[in-house]
């Protein structure tokens, strides 16, 4: 079996591949010229990395017809919310885009794969307090140009599901974490900034932003292998929620990450790093995956914390 991981140099690619080879599957992955090699750097020699730029529909053409994959695994992206309000058109265009040219590559070829879509809670958006915990059928309020392109993302899989009939299958996920997860996410941020200071890098004052919002933190080990339980059980042309089914305030988990830290340390909040519009609660009811799939987070909080934070004091 050949699987392919758009994204692969990335956090959750990373790890996706480590899952795959473990069960024996062919993988390639896409890089870009610029992508960093550091998270892959160790599966090198078992894996087939193929330059890709997805925007580019003659580059995708080619990707899709070499590879012959019988899975699709999309998780490129720009991932980032702040960086959306930055550049919101490129952040639509490069989701949008890039799925696009998969999808119409595999349609032209005449592939017969499944693809598992990489959407996201954030397009929920705006939750009223009795709506959670939020399930699929929940409305869509999306707060930021990001989960504008997720939302795009996701109805792009449906829509060429119906009128194609490609295998597609849309995971709706709650925030994830671990380690290799990007410095900008919050989580990874604020342990980065506890392991400088532990190694005297940094003043003993850790700076972060909007600390009231509640968010569904599942470890990303949990995550790969519940995408691969999407394709190898999920529906065709379903949308799951992959969550934990626990919440947290982001103060809590600062001070969780704190709590494993012995220095003292002050926290300051940075005004650059309040939102325009922020997502008050994430919230994730993920029955629907599990009674199709049987997945079920297994790694607690506290665990992938205490990895998250180990990982930065190695760095
Ligand atoms: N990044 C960051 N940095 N966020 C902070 C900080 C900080 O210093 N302080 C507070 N926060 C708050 C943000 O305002 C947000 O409410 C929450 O922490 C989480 O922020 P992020 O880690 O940046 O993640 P996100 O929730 O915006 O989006 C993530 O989860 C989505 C799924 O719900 C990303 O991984 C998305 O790609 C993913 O789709």
């Amino acid at each position: 079996m050949k699987a392919l991981i758009t994204g692969i140099s990335g956090f959750v690619g990373s790890h996706m591949a480590e899952f795959l080879l473990q069960k024996g599957v062919e993988v390639y992955g896409t890089i870009r010229h610029r992508s960093r090699m550091n998270h892959i750097q160790h599966l090198l020699d078992d894996i087939h990395l193929v330059e890709c730029e997805l925007r580019d529909p003659f580059s995708v053409e080619t990707l899709i017809e070499d590879a012959k994959p019988d899975l699709i695994f999309h998780l490129a992206a720009q991932s980032f919310v702040p960086t959306s309000w930055n550049s919101p058109i490129d952040t639509i265009h490069n989701n949008v885009a890039g799925e696009v040219n998969i999808f119409e590559a595999i349609r032209r070829l005449g592939i017969d794969c499944k693809i598992q879509l990489a959407c996201s809670s954030e397009e929920y958006g705006h939750v009223n307090p009795d709506e959670v915990p939020i399930k699929e059928t929940n409305p869509i309020r999306p707060l930021s140009p990001y989960a504008i392109s997720k939302v795009a993302q996701e109805y792009l899989g449906y829509q060429y599901f119906k009128s194609y009939g490609l295998k597609t299958v849309m995971t709706r996920t709650f925030n994830h974490t671990g380690p290799r997860r990007g410095e900008n996410f919050v989580t990874s941020n604020f342990a980065k900034q506890i392991a400088d200071i532990e190694k005297g890098k940094k003043d003993p004052v850790i700076h972060v932003g909007n600390l009231q919002a509640k968010r569904d933190f599942t470890d990303v080990r949990d995550v790969v292998r519940a995408y691969w339980l999407a394709l190898e059980k999920g529906v065709v042309g379903e949308t799951y929620n992959i969550a934990s089914g626990t919440c947290y305030t982001i103060e809590e988990v600062l001070h969780k990450l704190l709590s494993y830290s012995k220095v003292q340390i002050t926290v300051e909040e940075d005004p650059a790093r309040l939102r325009p519009s922020d997502v008050e609660i994430l919230l994730g009811d993920y029955s629907k995956f599990h009674q199709q799939t049987g997945w079920k987070p297994e790694i607690p909080f506290e665990q992938t914390m205490e990895d998250l934070l180990q990982y930065w004091r190695s760095q």
